[in-house]
């Protein structure tokens, strides 16, 4: 069975209330019905429940950009997972590089967020990705093999179901330099290939990968065809309508 392509917008810490209705308004008047291709947008928290109003009813689903590993109780500015689902998610992004880089989640803690978030029904997208100098070091197979196995230890089968990766080296989150097609599809094969070897093929064949790192809408149809990119998870090219658009189509075609 074809894996669905998934184009999801990670909007990070930007916009205002405001730039979020109307930018989630747009989405949705752009994004038609279509089973093959399904569309997210992760908003900040604050602006989840205003954004769930105007996706209400359309194709486009809401997702949130981090969650907690606790369901409740004292972890002063945290959020659990059972809070997303309230706040109408389907989707969390877990692990991305700015939280491992910058605010220093290890992958154990990464690990303890996706089973959170698997236990609530969520569906995870888990980003992993090499940074600059462990490519050039020639690490990444064995950083993106590392990766994916601590984010998916202690995973059940059917929770795999619902659980996304993305490929996002670090060298391309947001410096307009996109992996080339060939670096996209090696890193992509060799995810699916540790997947097959510890999870067996018919868990690897149905998982999706999405690629991320400078995706546009004008080299977003040379990523998406790859025999192993299921879809785009983009930074910088969601928080414009058109351009979001534009790579929704390419997914289409
Ligand atoms: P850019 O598309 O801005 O490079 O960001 C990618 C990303 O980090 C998506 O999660």
């Amino acid at each position: 069975m074809p894996r669905t392509k998934l184009v999801a917008g990670n909007w990070k810490m930007n916009t205002t209330l405001a730039e979020a209705k109307a930018l989630a308004a747009a989405v949705v008047a752009g994004v038609e019905s279509d089973d093959r291709i399904a569309v997210a947008v992760c908003p900040p928290f604050p602006w989840l429940l205003p954004v769930a109003e105007v996706l209400r009813g359309s194709p486009v689903a809401l997702g949130a950009q981090d969650v907690y590993s606790e369901k409740k109780g004292a972890f002063t500015g945290e959020v659990s997972p059972g809070m997303l689902r309230e706040c109408g998610c389907r989707y969390v992004i877990i692990g991305h590089s700015e939280r491992r880089h910058i605010l220093g989640e290890s992958d154990a803690v990464v690990n303890h967020k996706v089973h959170a978030a698997l236990d609530e029904g969520l569906h995870v997208i888990l980003c992993i990705g090499e940074t600059l100098a462990e490519r050039e070091r020639q690490l990444t197979e064995r950083i993106v093999q590392r990766q994916v196995l601590a984010g998916c230890t202690g995973l059940k089968d059917d929770q795999l179901a619902r659980l996304t990766i993305a490929y996002e080296p670090v060298w391309a989150i947001g410096t307009g330099q996109v992996a080339t097609p060939e670096q996209a599809q090696e890193a992509h094969a060799t995810i699916r290939a540790t997947l097959r070897h510890v999870r067996g093929p018919a868990i690897a064949e149905a998982l999706p990968i999405l690629y991320g790192g400078s995706v546009t809408a004008e080299n977003a149809a040379g990523l998406l065809h790859l025999p192993d990119v299921d879809g785009v998870l983009v930074g910088g090219a969601s928080l414009k309508a058109d351009s979001f658009l534009g790579i929704v189509r390419a997914a289409k075609k």
